[in-house]
């Protein structure tokens, strides 16, 4: 009888480096859910990398808006690591360090993302119409408290 697979290992999170950025970019092009942006701005955010072996699985950039209030601007994993706890370990690392409110939009189709930051204990809290162009649609905004 065949071995039993071992349990993927946690991935570790550290932060990224402008090294990091063809990884990131590869990442992004393959996660159409995503936001698009030029990747070299995000080195101008807090950008964190989830790092399985020597590959870049996912990363995540947040900002802080205000003492008290931040935000994550855009969250992805590569598609053949999805489901085994990247962004959770992505998401976890960060919380460790931020106090008070963290929010996020996410498309209103996105339901994977949706009820992936419901099981990290987000809360959906309103809506806006028309936020996201091509296509149009609503942003869900979700809140999560940090103590
Ligand atoms: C959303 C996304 C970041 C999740 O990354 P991931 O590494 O696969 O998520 P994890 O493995 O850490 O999942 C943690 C938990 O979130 C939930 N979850 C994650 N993906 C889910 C899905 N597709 N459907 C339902 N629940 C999901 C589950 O509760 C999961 O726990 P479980 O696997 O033990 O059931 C990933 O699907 C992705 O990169 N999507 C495309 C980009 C995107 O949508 N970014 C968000 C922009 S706001």
């Amino acid at each position: 009888m065949a071995a039993p697979t071992p349990p993927p290992s946690i991935p570790l999170v550290r932060r990224g480096e402008p090294s990091d950025l063809d990884a990131i970019r590869t990442i992004q092009k393959a996660s159409p859910e995503a936001a698009h942006w030029d990747v070299s701005e995000y080195l101008h955010h807090d950008l964190r990398v989830a790092v399985h072996g020597a590959r870049i699985a996912g990363f995540l950039v947040t900002r802080t808006l205000a003492p008290g209030e931040s935000e994550i601007l855009n969250l992805a994993v590569a598609p053949e690591s999805r489901r085994h706890g990247v962004a959770r370990a992505l998401l976890a690392a960060y919380l460790r360090h931020v106090t008070g409110e963290v929010y996020l939009e996410v498309r209103a189709s996105n339901e994977a993302a949706q009820e992936f930051y419901k099981s990290l204990g987000f809360k959906a809290v309103t809506q806006r119409r028309e936020y996201y162009s091509s296509p149009m649609e609503t942003a869900i905004v979700m809140k999560f408290h940090s103590c």
